[in-house]
């Protein structure tokens, strides 16, 4: 990463230092569990390069509105499990209690904010200048005399606290991000045709953002759709006739429909499905559904006809479920195309959460080129386009490097 410092460029002892990390977790909407602790398991990596400084850990969870939107203390149990440090948890993100936990600490000691996003700026979108210019950054950045920004989940978005503290303060990439851009950038050299992306999950905005990108760049001669995505395609094919019930869906439908125009060889799209029938499994042909049928997974055909081409591919890249796959009766499809995945021949890349998950379940995660627990960012940089945490990180490096402080 010579474009950017990493923590081996800093001397962080005794400074008190801002940790932007990643826990966005699934959450169970009914007990409001973390179902799992993967993204937090991760940030323990920049922890350990830190052991002295003192360190206010902050992170995202969910979204304003949606079941997985929560506090942070539950993060903060498992972050300790998982490091053996003492985490305090201060359930404030920058009033006076933050401020004053933050004045207090003593080297060594370890601060886990609240959710971010239960501050109304972090919601937003800014340039890094407009996102320094906010009552977050201005208030907090007082405090900290640098910022390591490992939330690669995250890198994608142009929120305050990602290129906001790294436009005033001294920053460099945490280990996460780190690893991740080494091997991403090692992988993308030697990537060949043809690119399979196996597209799923249900960020559908985003993913209709991407998919444009990866063909214009080259990055994707097949896309194979599956879950939510998978859906929408379906219905701007007409074979799904009612609404899946999601926001701007009908803009969605619009916007598939018009890159299956401009993109035909291009697409798959499931050719059998699984929907629910009182709590059971039920397949069928796509042609043979019925208005109000809810697809919760693919079919053995669509399972065949995806694993052929993926078994002829060049490159993989697999991200998001193929369906509601937490549930067993509905698991078969997003198992099915990682042991397809796993088998082939190609450079491979498994990227989300969700998918590291049920990887690891099935024991197959040795046999994958690079997993990682972005979605959106990862899919975001294989198009090519510069993730703005990315660039927020190289003008501080040039920042750095032109007052000769390294
Ligand atoms: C993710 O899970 O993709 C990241 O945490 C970003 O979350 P967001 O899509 O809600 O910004």
């Amino acid at each position: 990463m010579k474009s950017v410092l990493t923590l081996d460029d800093f001397d962080l002892k005794g400074k008190t230092v801002f940790l932007r990390v990643d826990m966005n977790c699934p959450i169970d909407p009914n007990t409001m569990e973390i179902l799992g602790t993967k993204r937090i398991e991760e940030a323990a990596a920049s922890l350990k390069s830190l052991q002295d400084a003192k360190v206010v850990i902050a992170s995202h969870q969910g979204r304003v509105g949606n079941n997985d939107y929560t506090g942070m203390s539950s993060h903060a149990e498992v972050l300790q499990k998982v490091t053996g440090r003492s985490i305090k948890y201060v359930e404030d993100v920058m009033g006076v209690a933050a401020q004053d936990e933050i004045r207090s600490m003593k080297d060594g000691d370890i601060i886990l904010l609240d959710n971010l996003r239960f501050c109304a700026e972090e919601n937003y979108e800014f340039p890094p200048e407009s996102a320094s210019k906010t009552i977050m950054v201005s208030r907090l950045s007082k405090l900290f005399d640098a910022c390591v920004m490992d939330s690669f989940p995250s890198a994608h978005r142009q929120h305050p606290s990602i290129v906001g503290f790294p436009h005033v303060l001294p920053a460099c990439a945490g280990r996460i991000v780190e690893r991740e851009v080494q091997n991403l950038d090692n992988i993308m050299t030697v990537a060949k045709a043809p690119h399979v992306i196996v597209l799923g999950g249900s960020k559908v905005p985003d993913r209709l953002e991407a998919i444009k990108m990866l063909i214009e760049n080259g990055r994707a001669d097949h896309i194979l759709l599956t879950g939510l995505i998978g859906n929408v395609f379906l219905r701007a094919q007409a074979r799904i006739k009612s609404s899946l019930g999601i926001k701007r869906e009908e803009e969605a439908v619009a916007k598939a429909h018009a890159l299956i125009g401009e993109y035909p060889d291009v697409f798959a799209t499931p050719v059998d499905v699984a929907i629910d029938k009182d709590g059971e499994r039920i397949e069928m042909d796509v042609r043979e559904m019925s208005r109000g049928d809810k697809v919760y997974d693919m079919g053995p055909k669509t399972v065949e006809y995806y694993s052929k081409l993926i078994s002829g591919a060049g490159t993989v890249f697999i991200s998001g479920p193929a369906g509601f796959f937490e549930n067993e009766n509905f698991s078969y499809g997003t198992n099915s195309l990682l042991r397809a995945v796993a088998d082939s021949m190609a450079t491979t890349i498994v990227s989300g959460g969700h998918l590291t998950s049920a990887l690891k379940k099935l024991g197959l995660t040795d046999r994958i080129n690079h997993i990682s627990t972005a979605g959106g960012a990862l899919v975001l940089y294989l198009t090519g386009k510069r993730l703005p945490m990315i660039s927020a990180l190289e003008d501080a490096s040039a920042r750095h490097r032109n007052q000769g402080l390294s």
